[in-house]
Order: structure tokens, then sequence, then C-alpha cells
């Protein structure tokens, strides 16, 4: 047979006819990926691995380094999709064997910096970027946005998410989807759904009410799904109500295809899942990254009759559709030279905008035009951290540690303090015991006690101390409610006051920058330096991004998306978490996780999120339980006045908009992010105190100039999800609009009144929780 003369082509012919002309092998092989390259995978997998005997796929023929490809089937023109990590930037190998070219990728700022802009626009152009190294390094699908909640501030892979809260996750991953798939490659928003946690990644299950996981857990999905469509979901790890993620067809059939209204295909992550044939059934269409052991089950099923071979065309069909749109299927000849250059000022600009004024006494920052020598404390002062472990890594040409960006800015450092850390780490690093491997990277290094007598002669020779504490963390495993992470070591407290008391003594000043992915304690040591800096991970250009904030050449306008609570323990999930093996808690690892054991023998782990819809500032807003800095704060350079808040109706139909005036009062141009509130009659069900339902960012106000913002409130953002009814419903009664510069800094209210009780959307019965959850209510 001449192929393309005699048989169907795909992109040519029926999608109909390709698939009938299809053998049952060719159907199997497409929804099984072609494995990984040995060599790809880490060293403490690839026993595991082994023993679920992969295919040994063509990713490493294709782009080295990518995550995974699906099989091709080229007498159809069926080409081959490659997909590849990960939510901070493409992740890919940086060299090839004999090849001296090189293919970097640029590492942007971690996903909870991106969403602490609150600027979808801002968002949309680093998706963009995104997506256009994706495009010009022939790689198809971005494994990314990350979009799980920040249900514990320990969750180890936080810094790939976005936010504690739903609503802003959801506009995050709209603004990322279309931002990359503009380029006109894929996306895959990931973990679906409520892997919060990382220990026993593979065999949590997840206990959850039905409201829990509309509201929090699935709202920020269904909101991509529905205004982004994605070209694909990533099923997670986790089991939800009993029920392996990529093996529920309540999940990924019910919700995500008949209520969201889903075209894609959903992809298992990677070796998720258990029974190759329930995920083909539940509508979990790929199976990542593919093994033979899949490709068995599933053919020895479709043979015998008991998996339906219209399930499995379904699934077919599925991923074609999308082979269908990918660059390769138009013939797009991939230059691997993307514009470098023009990606690294796209980082540079996010980062500043995401990085948030935790304080700033006495206009200590920007530094004075007459500061011209630092005194930089803290070890990733030189070594800045740029993003966290795992796939979410990215593989960047370079760093600037926040001493290059300070050099960069003009100013000049303490060269003998540099000296000292950098011998000090030079000589720990060597002394280090290994590797932790791929998913946590390097053992951190003990921060450097600086004894008092150097900073006493440091304090003369300079105008400003800089303390820089960094924290770092990955897949696979959680944080610790500890010193050296949650909290501060005492070394770390120490320098914050002995560098503080004596540059105070001289009159100077002392800055905190926070190098972390995720919320760490501050309640403890916050009054102590006079300001401090959220620079988050910031990807490649951290140390001219929180240089640019420093000297004022970018006036900070982030705020959190994320709570910082007092004390780890005010956290409402904070008992139960990451969940517990035959009742008992586990403790989160200090060492690599046991891959091999997580992937054969998964030990069953279990956690009830007893805590239900009170999630971060629902939670402390509601049960009035004091925060260290609230959700939605951040300082900035100058003020803002807040006014003439109205409501275009005092009756609710089936829209209002609100429209407020935001003035710049100070005497510095900055932005100002506007956050809407509501509150809701909380008769019929319990509510939140508060709950966002709108954000914008104005544009760069020079003093005194104002603008006005407006926002659509719809059916949805006045209702909750009743579960005996299954539907989305709105009670009758008054409800507040609250017009804020953070959750607990409210400068506007209005009020208007729904007459009779809506149901806003019916939605499936599905995800009924297998055992009584004893749910948290406000008293
Ligand atoms: C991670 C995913 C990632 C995949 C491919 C998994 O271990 O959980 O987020 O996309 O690996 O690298």
């Amino acid at each position: 047979m001449i192929p393309g003369k005699t048989l169907p082509q795909l992109g040519k012919d029926p999608l109909s006819k390709v698939i009938a002309a299809m053998t049952l092998e060719e159907k199997v092989n497409l929804v099984v990926g072609q494995g990984m390259c040995m060599s790809e995978i880490p060293p403490e997998l690839s026993q595991a691995v082994g023993q679920m005997s992969p295919v040994v796929g063509e990713t490493h023929d294709q782009v080295p380094g990518a995550a995974g490809t699906t099989y091709s089937i080229l007498r159809l023109g069926i080409p081959s999709l490659v997909v590849a990590d990960g939510p901070a930037g493409l992740r890919i190998s940086p060299a090839r064997p004999n090849d001296k070219s090189t293919y970097f990728c640029t590492a942007f700022p971690v996903g909870t910096l991106l969403a602490s802009s609150w600027d979808v626009e801002l968002v949309n152009r680093v998706g963009q970027a995104m997506g256009n190294e994706v495009l010009e390094y022939g790689v198809d699908v971005l494994l990314g946005p990350g979009l799980n909640i920040h249900r514990n501030p320990l969750c180890g892979r936080n810094f790939e998410y976005f936010s504690e809260d739903p609503y802003i996750t959801g506009k995050m991953a709209v603004a990322m989807v279309n931002g990359v798939e503009s380029q006109g490659v894929g996306t895959s928003v990931k973990h679906f759904a409520a892997n919060n946690a990382e220990t026993n990644r593979n065999s949590l299950n997840t206990i959850v009410s039905e409201r829990a996981l509309r509201e929090i857990y699935l709202r920020g999905f269904s909101m991509a799904v529905e205004e982004a469509q994605p070209w694909t979901v990533m099923s997670s790890y986790n089991l939800i109500n009993g029920t392996y993620a990529p093996e529920s067809y309540d999940l990924l059939t019910k919700i995500l295809r008949n209520d969201w209204g889903f075209r894609g295909f959903v992809m298992t992550d990677w070796f998720g899942g258990s029974d190759a044939v329930a995920m083909m059934n539940a509508g979990n269409d790929l199976l990542m990254p593919g093994n033979n052991n899949q490709n068995k089950a599933i053919l020895e099923a479709a043979k015998a009759g008991k998996l339906d071979i219209k399930v499995l065309d379904k699934n077919v069909e599925r991923i074609l559709n999308i082979i269908l749109q990918s660059p390769k299927i138009n013939g797009h000849k991939f230059s691997n030279k993307p514009d470098l250059k023009a990606h690294a000022i796209v980082a540079r600009q996010a980062a500043s905008e995401g990085m948030v004024l935790l304080r700033n006494f006495d206009s200590a920052l920007p530094l004075p035009a007459e500061t011209k020598k630092i005194a930089a404390f803290g070890n990733t002062s030189y070594e800045i951290i740029t993003g966290g472990t795992g796939s979410g890594d990215v593989n960047e040409a370079y760093s600037v540690a926040l001493v290059e960006g300070l050099q960069n800015a003009g100013l000049s450092v303490d060269e003998n303090l540099k000296a000292l850390y950098e011998a000090y780490l030079k000589t720990a690093k060597a002394g280090r015991q290994g590797s932790r491997g791929f998913m946590m990277g390097s053992v951190p290094v003990a921060e450097l006690s600086v004894n008092s007598d150097i900073i006493n002669s440091i304090v003369t020779l300079t105008d400003a101390a800089i303390i820089t504490i960094g924290r770092n963390s990955g897949e696979g495993y959680d944080r610790k409610d500890g010193e050296g992470d949650f909290l501060l070591t005492p070394v770390e407290k120490e320098i914050i006051s002995s560098v503080t008391s004596a540059f105070h003594a001289k009159g100077k000043k002392t800055i905190v920058i926070l190098n972390v992915g995720g919320v760490i304690e501050a309640a403890s040591w916050k009054e102590i330096p006079d300001a401090i800096l959220l620079a988050w991970q910031a990807g490649q250009e951290t140390g001219n991004s929180i240089a640019d904030i420093l000297v004022g050449k970018v006036n900070p306008s982030g705020k959190l998306a994320s709570t910082f609570p007092v004390n780890y323990k005010d956290v409402p999930s904070a008992s139960g978490f990451p969940g517990k093996i035959n009742g008992q808690t586990q403790p989160q690892a200090n060492k690599e996780p046991d891959m091999m054991a997580a992937f054969i023998n998964p030990q069953p782990a279990k956690v009830i999120y007893e805590e239900g819809i009170y999630t971060g500032y629902r939670y402390y807003t509601t049960f009035h339980v004091p925060v260290s800095f609230e959700f939605g704060f951040g300082l900035s350079y100058t003020t803002f006045s807040y006014s003439n808040l109205k409501l275009s109706s005092t009756k609710f139909g089936s829209k209002i908009t609100a429209t407020v005036e935001i003035k710049n009062i100070g005497k510095t141009g900055g932005k100002e992010v506007v956050q809407l509130y509501m509150s809701a009659p909380g008769k019929a069900l319990d509510k939140p105190v508060i709950e966002l339902k709108g954000f914008k960012k104005t544009r760069l106000l020079k003093p005194g100039e104002s603008e006005l913002l407006s926002f659509d409130i719809s059916g949805k953002d006045l209702a909750s999800f009743n579960s005996p009814l299954s539907a989305w419903t709105a009670e009758k009664g008054v409800y507040t609009v609250k017009i804020g510069s953070s959750s607990m800094n409210i400068k506007q209210t209005a009020t208007f009144t729904l007459g009779t009780e809506k149901i806003v959307k019916k939605e499936s019965l599905a995800l009924h929780p297998v055992e009584k959850i004893n749910e948290l209510k406000p008293r």
C-alpha cells in the first residue's frame, strides 16, 4: 500500500476515517506514552521504572530532556506529540551529546510570585514568552500551569501553584493558558485535582466534601476550562474520596467534560494511577510516560471485550484532535533559537511586579540616592534561589544573584563580607554529604554566623545592610514546621537582630529580603528590620528585579495571594497535614523520598479536609484568627485613595457592575491592586465572612492621577455549592460588596439585594465522600 495514496491521513481526511484505519494495536500504542529515555530518569527511580518495563521511547530523539512523547503512526500521517515541563518555564536538557549548541530556556518567576502580581495581562505576556520557547524548541505541550490550592503552607510544591484562593488561581490560569497557547502550542493544567501535599503523593486518599471540592479545589480548574479551554489536563496522583483521580469517571467525565465542557484530552501524571483500563474508562485518555504493562493490559481488555472499543476510540479521538492543532501537523520548522534576551526582559519585569513589600518603616525603601555601598548578609545574597526543585525547575543559561543585581544598579557591596561568604559557601558545599537528588536538590548550606566584630567593622564602611533569607522545596516531599524551613534558625534570627542593632546604632537601615518559594513564619521577627521585601523565587533575573525595587526604579505593587499566619498551628489544615498512614501522622521527609516504594508499593495514606471550605483567609476572617500578613496585603512607595463606589443597581437581576475610583495621593508613581470581596447573607448555607470575587490592578498612576475601575458581578459570584441539590445556589437577601486594598483593609462598601433564591447552575452528582467528614462550621 502506498502511504498517503490509499490510506486516510490525519489533517487531510476526516478523523473518523483515520480512526477507522487504525489497527487495535495502533490505538493502544497511541493512548500509552512512549516511556522516558532511561538517561532522563533519575537514578533513584530507574529501578522502579525498570520493573514496570517502560517503552524506551522517542523523547531523546526528538527533544532531549522533554518529559515524554506519544506514539507516531506515520502511515496515517500521525506525528508524535512532545510534552515537557513546566510552570516556571520550559524544562529540557540544555546540552546534547556531540552538539556544540546550547538549549537553554528562560527561568521565569514561580507561580506564587506571578499570582502576587495580580496582573493577568502580565501573566499572559509571561505565557507568550514561555509558549514561544515551547514552539521554537519543537515541543507541543507545556506541562503547566499548576493550579492546586495552597491548602497548607508546607506543601512542597506550593511555589509552582498560585494561591490559597480559587478565584485568583483561576484567573491566573486563564491568563497563562491563553498566553502560552497564543503561540500555537498547548498547555496541561495540573494536577487535577486536590493534590495539596507531596508526602505519599501516589497513595494519598483525599477525603473531602463535595462543597469544598467544587468551591475550593475544582474552581480554578473550572475557570481555566470554561474560560481558556486548555489543550490538555493532567490528572493528579492522589485518590479523591477513594478513587485514583485518573480512574475517576466522576472527575474526568462527569465534572470535567459534562459539567464544564472540556474538549481536549486528559493525561496522567507520570506513572500515576493503577489500573490502565479503569483510566481509559474514566476518560483519562493518555497514560504517561507509558509502559509495556499498561499497553498489554489495555490490549487484552479490548480483545476480551472488557474495554469497549467505543471508549478506546473516544480516547484516541481526543488525542488526535489535539495533534491536529499541534505545530507538527502544520509542518512547523522550529528554530531552536528562541529570543532568550527578549524573554529575560519579560522575566525581569514580571519578577518585580510580583514581589511584595511587607514592611517599610520610616520609608526605609527605596534606598536614598546617597546610598552607595551595601553590606550583604545571608547565603542567598550570593547564591540566589531562582525556583524550586523537581520538574518545576528550569535549565536556564544564568541567574543573577542579589549582589550582582545591586552592582548592576550602580551600588557597590562590601568586598570583604562578600569574600567571607564566598569562601564559607565554597567550603560548606565541598563538605556536603552528596546530593539529595533531582527532586530535592542540594542540601541547603546552614546560614553563616557572622560575629559581632565583623558586623561592627562593616557598619562604618557601608550605608545600609541587606539580609537575605532563603528557602527551597520541591516535588515529592513537603516542608517542615521547624527551624530552617517554616521557622527561622537561631542564627538567622541572630543575624537580623545583631545587624539591625549595629546599623541602627549608626543611624543606618537594615532590609530583609525573603528569597522563598512559600510562606514562612515572620511574626516573631518582623518588627526588627526597617523593611522586608518578599522577593519569592523570581527566576533567572531575581537579583536585577530585587535591585529594581530597592533603588526605586520599580515601585512595588505585588500583594499576597496566600496568608502569612502567625504560627503554623493557626493554619486550619495544620493538624491533619500531610495525612496519615494507619492513623499515624506522616513526618515530612528530610531525605529524598523513596520513589521506588512510592510507585511500586505505595502505603495507603489518608487525609481528611476537615476545614471544608475554610481555607486561607476564608478561615482567618471567619474565625477571627489573627495573622501575620493577611491575604491581599502589600505596601507601595506611594498611597492611594478609594472613593465613589457605585453599583449599577441595588437589586440583582443577572449582573451588577461595581465601579470605584482609585487615586494616587502620594508622591511617587505606582500601581494599586484593588480587590472586590463579597459577603453573602449566609443563612441557608454557612459562608465565609468574605470571599474574593474580583480584582484589578491599576495602570501606573502618576501622583494625583486616578483611574475608574469596574467589576462585573455575576450570579455565580453570589452562589455556593449546595451539595444536596448538586447545584450552585444563591440565597435571597442582602449582599455586601467590599472593595479593599487587602482582605482586612476594606475601603468602600455597598449593598444590593437578591429578591428570590436562584439556582445558578446544576451540576452532576459526583465525588460523594466515602465517609462522614466532621467539617468545621462557624459557631
Ligand atoms: C510531576 C509533574 C510533571 C511530570 C513530568 C511528575 O513527577 O508531578 O508535574 O509534569 O512529572 O515531568
